[in-house]
């Protein structure tokens, strides 16, 4: 089956790489000229493990190609998937649907024979219906269909999570389109990953509920860590109590510095939105958003406790500005809100991350940036653990503290304890929903 792919960012690259080595002949197609030059030379744009060398196969084997050249990759095309951008629309939180308009009338104009236009981004309820009506706008004797295909992928493990995905949601309007679609996914379908048949709404609906839950989970924990820090109870222990309960489950249920990434905070605006047009406001999804920000506010505020107060002339280093480990991902990461808020106190910042130093460059503009952990603390009054990267999980504490003027230690992913910590020879240490421990306050606060 022919396929195209509109759209090569972590979404786009990694379903057209997944769909080549599914066997399916696969185009993807940018407007990025360079992001194009750079994937036929056979480099990945991004960074997100073991996605060059399947990629690479898969464009030895002549199933995966790459143009900038849409018509090419609509010619003969059965499937179109629309992967583009879908950020917060400027103002009022609303998805921005000027890309995926934009393709589906490209793709409209060029096709001629009958294709599932399938939209992969996440677009707010209503939208495939939208792209219905501009495609037989643009070209009314098309023979067509429109497919919603969520997609659920995390980044830093998008290829297993494509290759072996928890469910694939597909909204259809009829068995044309849904025959076309089983085709696709007949691999997965074999190998009984569920597939979940649809109506369009519904599918468009289930990626933002999915969201809006997974970053409820999140915000609740760190509500319940920030109670935890009060009352004395540890946050670790309170998670495993929880989580090992069938009901709750485990995951997302680690306290840190609240979520950020390219989807949760788009799309839990995004859902807000939709509630506030259809007069159903989503009050939790709500209290959600506002708790993630004054999440991130308690972080800058633990660090000025770290700091006596006083950030002006300290050196902060930082580890991890990405906004999860293992991509190089800055979209909304927290980092963007504690880093600025830092320099502006007066800090001299040092950052380092194994990934994030290319798209954090001009992000975080003001801070230096260092090869490793221990060259970030060199001098340094504090160092704040902001993404848990492995490099991070398995430090030598001791040399880390021996090195610093002044050894304190914000550990905003609880990867250590107050106990590693004294051991090691630092003098302060903080961290998630429990007990905050320096040589002046003691163990017990
Ligand atoms: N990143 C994730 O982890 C993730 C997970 C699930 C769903 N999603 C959703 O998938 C969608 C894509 O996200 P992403 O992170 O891959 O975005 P991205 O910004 O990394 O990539 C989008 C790409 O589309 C290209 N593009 C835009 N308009 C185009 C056009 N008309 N023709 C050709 N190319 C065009 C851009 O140049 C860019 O390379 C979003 O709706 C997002 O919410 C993302």
């Amino acid at each position: 089956m022919k396929i195209a792919v509109i759209g090569t960012g972590y979404v786009g690259l990694v379903s057209g790489v997944c769909f080549s080595d599914f066997g399916h002949d696969v185009v993807c197609v940018d407007k990025d000229s360079t992001k194009i030059e750079t994937l036929k030379q056979g480099d990945v744009p991004i960074y997100e493990p073991g996605l060059d060398a399947l990629m690479i196969k898969n464009v030895e084997a002549g199933r995966l190609s790459f143009t900038v050249d849409l018509s090419n990759a609509v010619e003969g095309a059965e499937a179109i998937f629309i992967a583009v951008g879908t950020p917060t629309r400027r103002g009022d939180g609303h998805a921005d649907l000027t890309y995926v308009m934009a393709a589906a009338e490209e793709v409209a104009k060029l096709a001629k024979d009958y294709v599932v236009i399938v939209t992969k981004s996440t677009v707010p309820v209503g939208t495939n219906r939208q792209v219905k009506q501009v495609v037989r706008k643009a070209n009314p004797d098309l023979d067509f269909d429109v497919a919603s295909n969520p997609e659920f992928l995390r980044e830093g493990a998008a290829i297993d999570d494509f290759m072996k995905p928890d469910r694939v949601v597909v909204g259809v309007q009829n068995d044309r389109a849904a025959d076309v679609m089983a085709e696709i996914y007949r691999p997965l379908f074999l190998r009984d990953f569920p597939i979940v048949t649809t109506d369009l709404e519904s599918a468009e609906m289930i990626k933002y509920a999915a969201n809006a839950f997974l970053a409820t989970k999140i915000t609740f924990i760190n509500e319940i860590a920030a109670l935890c820090e009060r009352t004395g109870a540890d946050i670790k222990q309170v998670s495993k109590g929880m989580g090992l309960d069938g009901r709750i489950g485990n995951k997302f249920l680690h306290a840190g510095p609240g979520y950020g990434g390219s989807c949760f905070p788009k799309d839990t605006k995004a859902l807000a939105r939709i509630g506030q047009e259809h007069a159903v406001p989503m009050q939790i999804t709500e209290t959600v958003i506002k708790v993630n920000e004054e999440t991130k506010r308690r972080m800058i505020d633990k660090i000025f406790d770290l700091c006596d107060g006083q950030l002006a002339g300290k050196t902060v280093a930082v580890f991890g500005v990405t906004f999860k480990p293992n991509t190089d991902d800055m979209r909304d990461a927290p980092s963007l809100t504690i880093v600025p808020a830092l320099i502006g106190a007066g800090a001299k910042v040092r950052v380092t991350d194994p990934q994030g130093h290319h798209e954090g460059a001009a992000l975080l503009p003001g801070v230096q940036w260092a090869e490793d952990a221990y060259k970030a603390a060199q001098n340094a009054d504090l160092v704040v653990i902001l993404t848990e990267w492995n490099e991070f999980r398995a430090l030598d504490l001791k040399r880390l503290a021996r090195r610093m003027t002044t050894p304190h230690m914000a550990d905003l992913r609880n990867i250590y304890s107050a106990h590693d910590a004294k051991r090691a020879g630092f003098t302060a240490y903080d961290s998630i929903g429990r007990a905050a421990w320096s040589t002046e306050i003691g163990p017990d606060g």
